[in-house]
């Protein structure tokens, strides 16, 4: 079983998008295991983005992440990191399909609106990043055996 991290961007906050980002994975058929409404750190933004410290665009990302309030949210399920950047679109939203996230919100990659893990590696080590062990919940969905066979 895989899990992604899920980010609402602060454009996405800001936008009163959060409510409409969120049902997308959760009719998809993702099953949330975790969530929060919070401020990212400096120092939380740095370690989130590290991998892209050496490109032109960091400081830039950097500032945008902490500009504001974000929601940060770990979804679970089979395939759930493609799954999950299937439904956010690609990286450019003017590029980006449309139906999916950014190409239905989105016009510049600077402002997409959703951060989605990478690869399922990822996946699992940006979750432990934004939450604790007890700050994931362990449920068992109704809905299922009508999602997963
Ligand atoms: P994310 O990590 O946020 O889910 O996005 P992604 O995988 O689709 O894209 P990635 O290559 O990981 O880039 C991370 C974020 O950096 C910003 N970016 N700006 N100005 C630029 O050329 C540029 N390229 C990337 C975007 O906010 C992108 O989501
Ligand atoms: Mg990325």
């Amino acid at each position: 079983m895989e899990r992604t991290l899920i980010l609402v961007k602060p454009d996405g906050v800001q936008r009163g998008l959060m409510g409409e980002i969120i049902a997308r994975f959760e009719r998809r058929g993702l099953k949330l295991i975790g969530m929060k409404f919070m401020q990212m750190s400096q120092e939380l933004a740095e370690e989130h983005y590290g991998v892209h410290k050496e490109r032109p665009f960091y400081g830039a990302l950097v500032s945008y992440i902490t500009s504001g309030p974000i929601v940060a949210m770990v979804w679970e399920g089979n395939d759930a990191v493609a799954a999950a950047r299937g439904t956010i679109g690609a990286t450019k939203p003017s590029a980006a399909a449309p139906g999916s996230i950014r190409g239905d919100f989105g016009m510049e990659i600077g402002r997409n609106l959703v951060h989605g893990s990478d690869s399922p590696e990822n996946g699992i080590k940006e979750a432990s990043i934004f939450f604790n062990d007890d700050e994931l919940v362990d449920w068992n969905r109704a809905t299922e055996a009508w999602i997963v066979e």
